[in-house]
C-alpha cells in the first residue's frame, strides 16, 4: 500500500510529484531484472522480448490484452525452491494461477500441488497431478469436493472446522474409506508486506484458534475417529511476506500445540505446514528474500523451537504460489488513448489508458497493490514522466498501475507490459463489464503456447438465458 505514504518532490515541471518511493529511473528503457522474468530483455531494437520472442510479435499473434509466462522462468523458480528446500514437501499453490500446462509443469518440476475448490482439483486430476501428492484447502469444502477428494485418494484435506470434520466422517464411513487430515489452525499472526501483527483473537474466518482451545479439541477429535487419519498442523499466516518473523511466531505457537498434543496422547504428530505466503518484488523497493534465505531461515526456526518443546522435528511442507508463477507472467496490453488531467497547482497526471483493467488484475482496486510498468513496443528518448496506467472500466478504481515512469511520449498504439502478474491475476479475473477475459500464453524459444484461449463475446452470450438465440421453453 505504498500508494499512501505522501508526496515527494518535484520530477518533472508540469507533472504530478511522484510518491516518494517511486525513484525516477536514470534511463526509462532499462528494465530492473528482480521486476521480469529471467529471459525478458529488450532487443537491439528497443522492443522487450520473452523467451525469445517480441512481444510485438506475440501481439499480433495472440491480440492484447494478454498474460504471458515465461515457462523457463517458471521451471528454474519451481526447481530453486524445491532444491532450497531439499528435505521438506513444496505445495505449489494453484490458487496462484492454475490450468492444465502448470500442473503438468508442476508435476515435470516434482513439486505437489495444493488446491482449493472443486474447479482446482478436478484441473489437478483431469491433467493427471498424482491424488497422493495434493492437498485440499477450503473453509467451507462442498460434499461434492469432499467426495472427489476421497475417490480419488486426495493426499491430505485441511480440516477448517468442526462441522468439516462431521462431514468428512460422514462421507468416509459413506464411501467406507479414510482420510488423511491436517487441522488448519490460527495462530493469531497475521502476517502482511512488511510487518506482523499478533492478535490474542483471531477475527477471521480460517482455521481453529489455538488461542482458543478449539485447535487442541479437533486435533483429539481427528486423532479418536476411526475414519480420519491425522497427519498433523497446517499454518497459513499472509501473504506477500518479506521476512520470516511471521513464520517465527506461528512456528512457536504451533509446535507448542504439538507438545500439548504429545502430553495428552504421548504422540507426537508427524507433519507440519507453515503455509505459503512468500513476498515478490512488485515494483523496486520491494525486496523479496531468495528461496535459500527463507529456507535457512525456517530451518533454524523449526529445529530451534522443536529443541525448546523437547520435539522430533515433523516433516515439514511449505505452500508457495505467487513467489513461483508471479514473477514468471507479465500482462501486456495496448495503449488506446493519453490524457493529461490536470491536478491542480499548474500540474497534471498522465493517465494512459489500456485495453484491459481490473477485470483482468483486481489487485490494485482490491488491495491497493502497487505494479510497475514499461513501454514494450520500443524504447524511448523522451524524458520520463509520472504516469498513471488505468483500464477500460466504468470505475475510477480502475487502475493497473498508480504511479510509474513512462517515457513522455507514450502514445496510442504503443504496447505496456506490466511484470509480476503471473499470480492472482488470471486466477481472479472477472468479466466485469461483460468483458470477456484475456488468454494465458506461454512463451519458450521463440515459440508461442496456448495456455488458456481468449474468453470471447460468444462464450459471455451462450451463459444468457434472456437473448432470444439462447433461450429455452422453461428457461
Ligand atoms: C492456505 C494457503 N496456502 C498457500 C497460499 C499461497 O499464498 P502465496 O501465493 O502468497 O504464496 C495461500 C494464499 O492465500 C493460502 O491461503
Amino acid at each position: 500500500m505504498t500508494h499512501m505514504h505522501v508526496a515527494g518532490a518535484l520530477h518533472a515541471d508540469a507533472t504530478t510529484p511522484a510518491p516518494v518511493w517511486l525513484t525516477r529511473p536514470e534511463d526509462v528503457n532499462s528494465l530492473t531484472a528482480k521486476l521480469w522474468s529471467e529471459t525478458v530483455k529488450r532487443d537491439e531494437n528497443g522492443v522487450i522480448t520473452v523467451g525469445g520472442l517480441r512481444l510485438t510479435d506475440l501481439a499480433e499473434q495472440v491480440g492484447t490484452p494478454a498474460y504471458v509466462i515465461d515457462e523457463v522462468d517458471f521451471r528454474s523458480r519451481a526447481r530453486d525452491w524445491r532444491e532450497a528446500f531439499a528435505g521438506w514437501t513444496v505445495y505449489y499453490a494453484g490458487k496462484s494461477f492454475l490450468c492444465g500446462t502448470i500442473v503438468r509443469w508442476a508435476a515435470e518440476e516434482d513439486l505437489n500441488l495444493d488446491v482449493c475448490s472443486l474447479g482446482e482439483l478436478t484441473v489437478a486430476l483431469r491433467a493427471g497431478f498424482d491424488p497422493a501428492r495434493i492437498g485440499m484447502h477450503g473453509n467451507n469444502k462442498s460434499e461434492a469436493e469432499l467426495r472427489l477428494a476421497l475417490e480419488h485418494g486426495v493426499g491430505r484435506i485441511i480440516v477448517d472446522s468442526s462441522d468439516e470434520i462431521s462431514r468428512l466422517e460422514r462421507l468416509c464411513a459413506e464411501l467406507d474409506t479414510t482420510a488423511r487430515v491436517m487441522i488448519r489452525v490460527t495462530t493469531g499472526v497475521e502476517a502482511h508486506t512488511h510487518e506482523y501483527i499478533a492478535t490474542a483473537h483471531e477475527d477471521q474466518k480460517f482455521g481453529f484458534s489455538i488461542a482458543g482451545g478449539q485447535a487442541l479439541v479437533g486435533l483429539f477429535r481427528c486423532h479418536h475417529s476411526p475414519r480420519l487419519q491425522l497427519l498433523g498442523v497446517h499454518s497459513h499466516i499472509g501473504s506477500q511476506i518479506f521476512d520470516t518473523n511471521g513464520f517465527e511466531v506461528a512456528a512457536r505457537r504451533t509446535l507448542k500445540l504439538f507438545s500439548q498434543f504429545k502430553e495428552a496422547t504421548g504422540l507426537e504428530l508427524a507433519e507440519l505446514d507453515l503455509g505459503g505466503g512468500f513476498g515478490i518484488a512488485y515494483t523496486k523497493e520491494d525486496t523479496p528474500a531468495t528461496p535459500d534465505e527463507l529456507a535457512r531461515g525456517l530451518r533454524d526456526i523449526v529445529e530451534h523451537e522443536c529443541r525448546g518443546f523437547g520435539l522430533n522435528p515433523p516433516a515439514i511442507s511449505i505452500e508457495p504460489g505467487r513467489a513461483i508463477v508471479g514473477p514468471s507472467g507479465l500482462a501486456l496490453y495496448r495503449v488506446g488513448t493519453v490524457k493529461p488531467v490536470d491536478v491542480g497547482n499548474g500540474m497534471n497526471r498522465r493517465y494512459i489508458s489500456v485495453d484491459g483493467g481490473m477485470s483482468d488484475n483486481i489487485r490494485p482496486a482490491l488491495y491497493a497493490a502497487e505494479y510497475s510498468a514499461a513501454l514494450a513496443s520500443r524504447s524511448s528518448a523522451a524524458e520520463p514522466v509520472v504516469s498513471r496506467v488505468v483500464g477500460l472500466h466504468c470505475e475510477g478504481g480502475d487502475i493497473l498501475v498508480r504511479d510509474e515512469f513512462l517515457p513522455g511520449d507514450v502514445a496510442i498504439g504503443d504496447l505496456i507490459a506490466v511484470p509480476a502478474a503471473g499470480a492472482y491475476s488470471r486466477s481472479m479475473a472477472s468479466n466485469y463489464n461483460h468483458t470477456p477475459r484475456p488468454p494465458v500464453v506461454s512463451v519458450r524459444d521463440g515459440k508461442v503456447r496456448t495456455m488458456l484461449r481468449r474468453e470471447t463475446l460468444d462464450d459471455l452470450l451462450a451463459l444468457d438465458a434472456g437473448l432470444s438465440e439462447n433461450e429455452e421453453p422453461n428457461g
